[in-house]
């Protein structure tokens, strides 16, 4: 099938990159590329000329494919002027935009959002969430050490020995459990909360303390992911959270709850109660934040601690982000097309589906 690569308009990201284009190639699609479009991510335009890919302006692109590829970012253009029955394949943040499924059912495009891709073995190749946050919480770490006024591992000097930094992760996901490997990599002590009971042994295995509040809800049915808690387990949490932050010289926040506002964990009164020269790196400020004080995008001095909010981390590793998500793009195109078009057959293509009407397009 023709395929085509759209610059993305919201990210530095590039959906596929060249070695990814060639296997597609190998499999028989053609493959265009807009001008430009893997270039925040260091693939300029002749890497992917080298691997037989054409390059073309984006309208041109847009005529011509069959399967439009992009990272995020539904643009009206695309919406508007791909042919009928295009595939269009990306990440939409539907959970957070859910006006965009009416947008996407109004639209002539079969459109196919990774975000939704469930969590399951077989689904794992495709998810671009678990390959995004698990860069974005080892960077959170590397920025976390680079604004922290002290330093990581234990120091043993004539002139005296300098204790190891303090850690704290709140939200041990697949962000969350990639903070504490990178944390304890550099010689942290680490400590680590989350509501989901089952990632205790996970924790552990990376060598960090789990730090429990009992009585947490969970929910087999909810995919692996957090459900909200009741106001009085909040209120315990709150409270230990509060202890434990005022110990530490660094909290990474990530808890998120899928489509819900992120909990807030880490109050006003728990930030002033840090010490002076440490760090919170919240990223889950896409969803309204698990620290008070924090803000998408923006670094804050707060009571001398410096309060990082980031959701999108992962965009400081342009080209590692790009090569997981193109890799992601490769095992879901290739799965969900069967002789020459897309079946349906599969609950990863139901769950994803986001376009018209199934009867009226398939
Ligand atoms: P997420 O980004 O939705 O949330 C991050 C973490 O925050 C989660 O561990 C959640 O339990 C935690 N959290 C929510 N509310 C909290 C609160 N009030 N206090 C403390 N922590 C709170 O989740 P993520 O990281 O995308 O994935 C969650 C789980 O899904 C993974 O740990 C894993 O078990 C599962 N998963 C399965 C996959 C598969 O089988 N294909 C792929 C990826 C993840």
């Amino acid at each position: 099938m023709q395929l085509g690569i759209l610059k993305c308009t919201e990210e530095p990201l590039v959906a596929i990159v060249p070695k990814v284009a060639a296997k597609l190639k190998k499999i028989g699609h053609e493959i265009v590329i807009e001008k430009d479009a893997g270039k925040a991510a260091f693939f300029d335009d002749a890497a992917f000329e080298a691997e037989g890919v054409e390059v073309a302006d984006r309208a041109s692109v847009i005529a011509k494919s069959e399967i439009l590829v992009t990272v995020s970012g539904a643009d009206q253009d695309v919406l508007k002027a791909a042919r009928p029955r295009t595939i269009l394949i990306g990440k939409f943040n539907i959970l957070n935009a859910p006006e965009m499924i009416e947008t996407f059912r109004n639209s002539a495009l079969r459109v196919f959002s990774l975000d939704k891709v469930p969590r399951s073995s077989i689904a794992q190749s495709m998810d671009v969430l678990s390959s995004l946050t698990s860069l974005a919480g080892y960077k959170a770490v590397i920025k976390a050490a680079e604004e922290f006024s002290g330093y990581f591992p234990m120091m043993t000097t004539a002139a005296g020995t300098i204790p190891p930094a303090k850690v704290l992760v709140l939200g041990a996901g697949v962000a969350g459990l990639q903070a504490i490997a990178t944390a304890k990599r550099l010689g942290a002590v680490v400590e680590a909360f989350d509501v989901r009971s089952a990632v205790k042994e996970e924790v552990e295995s990376l060598g960090a303390k789990f730090v429990e509040v009992t009585g947490a809800d969970e929910d087999s049915q909810a995919g692996g992911y957090a459900v909200e808690q009741t106001a009085e387990y909040f209120k315990k949490q709150k409270e230990l959270i509060h202890d434990r932050a005022s110990k530490a010289d660094i909290v990474i926040s990530t808890a998120n709850i899928p489509g819900k506002k992120a909990p807030l964990l880490i109050e006003k009164s728990t930030v002033a109660s840090m010490q002076q020269g440490s760090v919170i790196i919240d990223m889950a400020t896409a969803s309204g934040g698990n620290c008070e004080v924090a803000e998408d995008g923006k670094m804050i001095h707060y009571n001398q601690v410096k309060i990082i909010g980031d959701s999108k981390l992962y965009n400081q590793l342009t080209k590692e982000a790009s090569i997981l998500f193109a890799n992601n793009v490769f095992n879901f195109v290739t799965f969900i097309l069967k002789d020459g078009d897309v079946s349906f057959e599969h609950e990863i293509a139901l769950e994803t589906y986001f376009g018209r009407p199934i009867d009226s397009v398939a």
